[in-house]
């Protein structure tokens, strides 16, 4: 599989890019969301009237259209409408897009070209980059799979501008991540909330270097990309016990809270580091409302986590500002701990 590739730049080089692949394609597929439809599809047709011609795939909006039956949809549309080993997917949306068009392409005829545009934040810093595709079955998340590479992944802000706030800060909360595991730099420029809009590329791009960096050395996972892990295990479980009612950056945040309490019981991190960690998510993000009755329930779901190994609870750990470490396995009772902390915050 050949490494990933990125561009972050105005949507008006998208063409160029195109041409540099020295590539025909026999059909070209958009796939949008009923959001990405009215506000980025225009704006990319505007940019790329070559586009004119493709065919557009229109999917509600939401998570939990992240099915097998939406990609059984997919397939056959596009079945129906001629395509075949040489055609081209580009999937122009947010994670759930991303996540299912690269799972419907690398599967359709045991795999064709994508490409993905990102358009919000967590897409751009995260979802779109690093060459995992999923969807989701009943009860639980990105179950089934792939590991599959877009031709590239393009990247630009101007997208961002009509993603609702709450979406943007959500993405925030994967920003922060990056600073806490790998960035001090990065985590600095953070507290800076008068220049955050203009220092969004900026962000973007080095959260993409970082995600990159991991990738490269490590693209099954099976070491150094655990880290991108961090404030996950508990954030994953706060999620998942709040079904779709929390977005994903927050409850990261508040996983990355817990984690850092944990960073604190190990000695990995000082009262002060941690404090600065609260800081820092609070600046951007509401507490959940936990109620003590909840905390068994997430405990639950964090034990049914795929990334334990035998049933051992395994986190990433933050060993300062900017820096973090693998493989520290965990009690139950440390992680009950660590969401009271939350809950008394
Ligand atoms: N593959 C990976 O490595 C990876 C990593 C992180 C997350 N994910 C997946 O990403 C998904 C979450 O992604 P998300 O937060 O982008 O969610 P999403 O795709 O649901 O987008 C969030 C909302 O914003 C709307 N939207 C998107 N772009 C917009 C724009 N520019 N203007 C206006 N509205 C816009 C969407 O229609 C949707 O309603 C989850 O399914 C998660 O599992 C995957
Ligand atoms: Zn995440």
């Amino acid at each position: 599989m050949t490494d990933p590739t990125y561009h972050i730049e105005s949507i008006n080089n998208f063409e160029s890019r195109i041409n540099e692949l020295d590539k025909t394609w026999t059909n070209i597929y958009i796939l949008v969301d009923e959001n990405t439809k009215e506000h980025c599809y225009p704006l990319l047709l505007d940019a790329n009237p070559f586009l004119e011609v493709a065919n557009l795939l229109v999917l509600d909006a939401g998570e939990e259209y992240k099915t097998l039956e939406i990609c059984d949809s997919l397939w056959s549309s596009m079945l129906d409408t001629g395509a075949d080993r040489k055609s081209l997917l580009i999937n122009l949306g947010g994670g759930v897009i991303t996540d299912m068009g690269g799972f419907v392409a690398s599967t359709f005829k045991r795999g064709i070209d994508f490409i993905h545009i990102p358009t919000t934040l967590l897409g751009q810093v995260d979802a779109a980059f690093g060459g995992k595709t999923g969807i989701n079955l009943e009860y639980s998340k990105n179950q089934v799979g792939t590991f599959a590479h877009p031709l590239f992944t393009f990247i630009d802000s101007q997208f961002l501008r009509t993603l609702p706030e709450r979406e943007l800060i959500s993405g925030l909360g994967e920003v922060i991540k990056y600073g806490l595991i790998a960035d001090k730099v990065l985590f600095e420029l953070l507290k800076d909330k008068e220049s955050l809009i203009q220092n969004l590329d900026t962000i973007i791009s080095t959260c993409v270097k970082i995600k990159e960096g991991y990738i490269l050395n490590d693209f099954k996972e099976s070491g150094e990309r655990k880290k991108l892990n961090f404030g996950h295990s508990v954030g994953h479980a706060i999620e998942s016990y709040f079904m779709g009612e929390v977005l994903h950056g927050e409850a990261i945040a508040a996983g990355m809270i817990c984690e850092s309490y944990l960073a604190l019981t190990e000695k990995l991190i000082t009262e002060k580091e941690l404090e600065e960690v609260i800081e820092m998510v609070f600046s951007f993000f509401n507490k959940i409302e936990l109620e003590e009755k909840m905390i068994e329930p997430i405990l639950n779901e964090l034990k049914a986590d795929k990334k334990n190994e035998n049933g051992v609870l395994n986190f990433t750990l933050i060993d300062g500002i900017g820096e973090s470490s693998i493989n520290h396995f965990l009690g139950e009772k440390e992680v009950k701990e660590s969401l009271m902390f939350y809950f008394n915050l």
